[in-house]
């Protein structure tokens, strides 16, 4: 963020030294020019050098800020955009069952589950999984391992992300 701004404020500067030195009275060579010119043709390189450096010194910085914005806490591997709330889930994912399933979008790779890139379990089954637990025979998952928003929240990223990478 201070790069950032470093980075603005450098281009804004470079843009009104330009601004001063053709208009301003700056090197002779820039004075002469400008006395040969009309005033109408001193005023249109003053609008487009302004224009310019609007569009130089904020415009990409602000473009390449936006783009930014949805950096990679907001997205799993693979590029898939996550809601607020998926947000959330992942790190409940992380927390509470990536020891036990591999998901490829959490760089998870626990064996004692199944791996949830493969069943790609609908947020429902997820929320029955929680709520209940699983003993079918391939292993342990407790019950009420989270419950409420968390589980909500973790299901909704498990459905969001699951075989996607
Ligand atoms: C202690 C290890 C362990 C943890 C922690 C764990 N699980 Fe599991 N999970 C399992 C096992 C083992 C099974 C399969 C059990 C069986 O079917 O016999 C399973 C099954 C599942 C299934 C498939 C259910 C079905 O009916 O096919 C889902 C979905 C699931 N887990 C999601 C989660 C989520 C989400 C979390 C985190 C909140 C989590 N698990 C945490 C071990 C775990």
């Amino acid at each position: 963020m201070i790069a950032t701004a470093a980075f603005v404020l450098a281009f804004l500067a470079i843009g009104a030294t330009v601004v001063f030195l053709a208009l301003g009275g700056g090197p002779k060579g820039a004075r002469e020019n400008l006395h040969r010119q009309s005033r109408s043709g001193s005023r249109t390189a003053l609008t487009v050098t302004a224009v310019m450096v609007v569009a130089f010194g904020f415009g990409i910085p602000v473009a390449v800020l936006a783009a930014n914005k949805d950096n990679q806490s907001k997205q799993a591997p693979g590029g898939v955009k996550l809601t607020a709330s998926q947000q959330a889930g992942r790190k409940v994912f992380a927390k509470n069952c990536s020891t036990c399933h591999t998901l490829a979008a959490s760089n998870s790779v626990g064996k004692v589950g199944p791996s949830l890139d493969q069943i790609r379990p609908p947020a429902g089954l997820t929320l029955n999984a929680i709520k209940l637990g699983r003993a079918r025979g391939m292993g342990q998952m407790p019950a009420g391992l989270i419950d409420g928003l968390e589980a909500k929240n973790v299901a909704s990223y498990v459905a969001r992300v699951a075989g996607r990478n």
